[in-house]
């Protein structure tokens, strides 16, 4: 047993439980009229709701015990003073550096003057493509923007570029490839006139395959198209840790844009790599996105932990994963600009903590990260959220809103708050046997045979509520509220991490399946039967092969 399970804090977490899982969420709500006042919290413009779980003021300070027993508060400070909190990889997690305006001293040296001559570089880069003094190899101002990367070099930009639609140029057209898979690279260059589009091939390694044969593919396709080796320069522009590298693949110092390793690719998007998104929202706004990551920041070091929000989002995904047994959780941003942010979530979160092994290197005897998994509201109501009012799992779920509409079509917003706000309600509450029976103004039993095939119906429509949700409503979608947003959800990550005593910092589990592939890449080749690997896999492998 690990010292977690049996510690004190964790052992009266579980001894807590079923005292509240028997416990009518409704009734919680009836007997204490501030209910919701005790459980939420607002930091700026957002609102964040955590009354809908099953917990009680007991169960919060059993949570923040738990914390306490973990360091959580001391873990926090290690972060923000640059410890080598990424243990298994034995290095600095200075993310949060990203977004910072004073000193950070590391190793003696302050790292900060590098971080804003990136920003000062992208700066210039962003306004001499946006004002268009910097042209194509024709002499006409570029038009697209294409960037290729993959995983935390794609995931971050999309999401926020999309989000925040409104704020972008209307002469810049943002294009992203991640997938190796060709359809995704043919589908867009085949709109796209060589003369006015930039590439930006976006790798912290400059090694991943993906990106790499896209990065290649791209690069063809322009000097197929009419461009010269010459060219290349002004239309491909990396962001990357491996100058190395890129500088191989023939982009010269100019037009690099440095990280550093001590920036993970899932928290990336603050950096560099978040050129595409500056690209298309001016850096005045991108500066407002850092801005509001950097105010979570301070929250988060300075705000007592019963007030700070993302320690509490962190908690109450513990208390769901580790005492209430969820094994996924659902995301569903009321916003249509928000519809990659639970496929950005996704990486943050199930990358960060989908962990087996703790910082002492045993294997763990508890559940760790969630599956991530959403779609926007109200598309999501007509799909899957039958499962998650009478299915048989409990799915914890996240509601985003934001409160005014940048595009105020008829009476669309009002419509989407009151679904937003029904949706919660009705997780929570459910219908009871009697109201499902009450709504028919039938009383049971009575005998007929209409009333027999309603009885019939009844227990499908029973919902059985307290079905947990938390509602984060925000002013509106602007890049400072979004950047609190996503920061907000990275130090939840880093909160859960503390409590499992687990790295939120590495993903080495995605490496056996890249050696993998290595290895079968060269057996795809010849026509010779492949007999080394399992039966499934030769039989896929020669599969292939007869069907090429
Ligand atoms: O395969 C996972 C991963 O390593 C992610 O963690 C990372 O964001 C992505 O690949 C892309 O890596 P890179 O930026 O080095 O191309």
């Amino acid at each position: 047993m690990s010292t977690l399970t049996t510690s004190t804090a964790w052992l009266s977490l579980q001894d807590h439980q079923p005292v509240m899982a028997k416990q009518d969420l409704r009734e919680l709500f009836a007997q204490d009229s501030q209910r919701f006042k005790n459980f939420s919290l607002k930091f700026n413009d957002i609102l964040m709701d955590y009354s809908k779980h099953p917990i009680n003021q007991n169960t919060i300070n059993l949570l923040l015990t738990l914390a306490r027993q973990q360091g959580l508060e001391k873990k926090i400070s290690e972060m923000f003073c640059g410890r080598r909190v990424n243990f298994s990889e034995d290095r600095a997690a200075l993310h949060f550096a990203l977004r910072r305006e004073d000193a950070l001293i590391i190793d003696g040296v302050d790292i900060m003057p590098e971080v804003h001559d990136v920003l000062t570089k992208m700066e210039r880069f962003t306004s001499s493509i946006r004002n268009g003094e910097r042209k194509g190899y024709s002499g006409k101002a570029f038009t697209d923007i294409v960037s290729i990367g993959i995983g935390g070099s794609n995931l971050g930009p999309v999401m926020v570029t999309e989000a925040l639609n409104p704020y972008s140029a209307s002469h810049i057209s943002s294009h992203f490839i991640s997938n190796i898979d060709g359809t995704q690279l043919s589908t867009i260059l085949k709109k796209l006139d060589p003369e006015t589009t930039l590439f930006i091939i976006a790798s912290k390694t400059f090694t991943t395959q993906e990106t790499m044969a896209n990065a290649h593919s791209a690069r063809k396709w322009f000097l197929a198209q009419g461009g010269c080796e010459k060219d290349v320069q002004n239309h491909f522009v990396a962001v990357s840790t491996n100058r190395m590298e890129v500088e191989k693949f023939g982009i010269n110092a100019d037009n690099i844009f440095k990280f550093w390793d001590w920036v993970g690719g899932r928290y990336s998007l603050w950096s560099a790599i978040g050129l595409p998104i500056a690209l298309s929202i001016g850096m005045e706004n991108f500066y407002l996105l850092l801005k509001g990551a950097r105010e979570i920041d301070q929250h988060f070091i300075d705000a007592p932990m019963e007030r700070n929000l993302p320690v509490i989002l962190g908690l109450i995904g513990i208390w769901q994963i580790n005492f209430f047994g969820a094994k996924s959780h659902a995301v569903l941003p009321y916003d249509q600009s928000l519809h990659r942010f639970p496929a950005y979530l996704q990486q943050l979160e199930m990358e960060s903590s989908g962990k087996r092994i703790d910082r002492n290197g045993n294997e763990v005897d508890y559940s760790t990260g969630a599956v991530v998994w959403g779609e926007p509201g109200t598309n999501g109501q007509h799909a899957f959220y039958q499962l998650l009012h009478q299915g048989t799992q409990i799915i914890p779920a996240d509601f985003l809103i934001p409160c005014i509409s940048h595009n105020p079509v008829g009476d669309q917003h009002r419509l989407l708050i009151a679904n937003f706000i029904a949706q919660t309600e009705a997780m929570m509450r459910g219908k009871r046997k009697t109201e499902v029976c009450e709504e028919y103004e039938v009383e049971l039993p009575k005998k007929s045979a209409i009333e027999d095939s309603f009885k019939k119906t009844i227990p499908h429509k029973v919902f059985p509520g307290g079905r947990p949700t938390t509602s984060i409503l925000f002013k509106k979608l602007d890049p400072k509220t979004l950047g609190s947003l996503i920061a907000l959800y990275e130090h939840k990550v880093f909160v859960q991490s503390v409590i499992w005593n687990t790295n939120p910092f590495d993903q080495w589990g995605v490496e056996l399946g890249k050696q993998l592939a290595g290895k079968i890449l060269g057996e795809l080749d010849n026509k010779i039967q492949i007999t080394s690997h399992d039966s499934s896999t030769n039989g896929l492998i020669n599969y292939f092969k007869e069907n090429r």
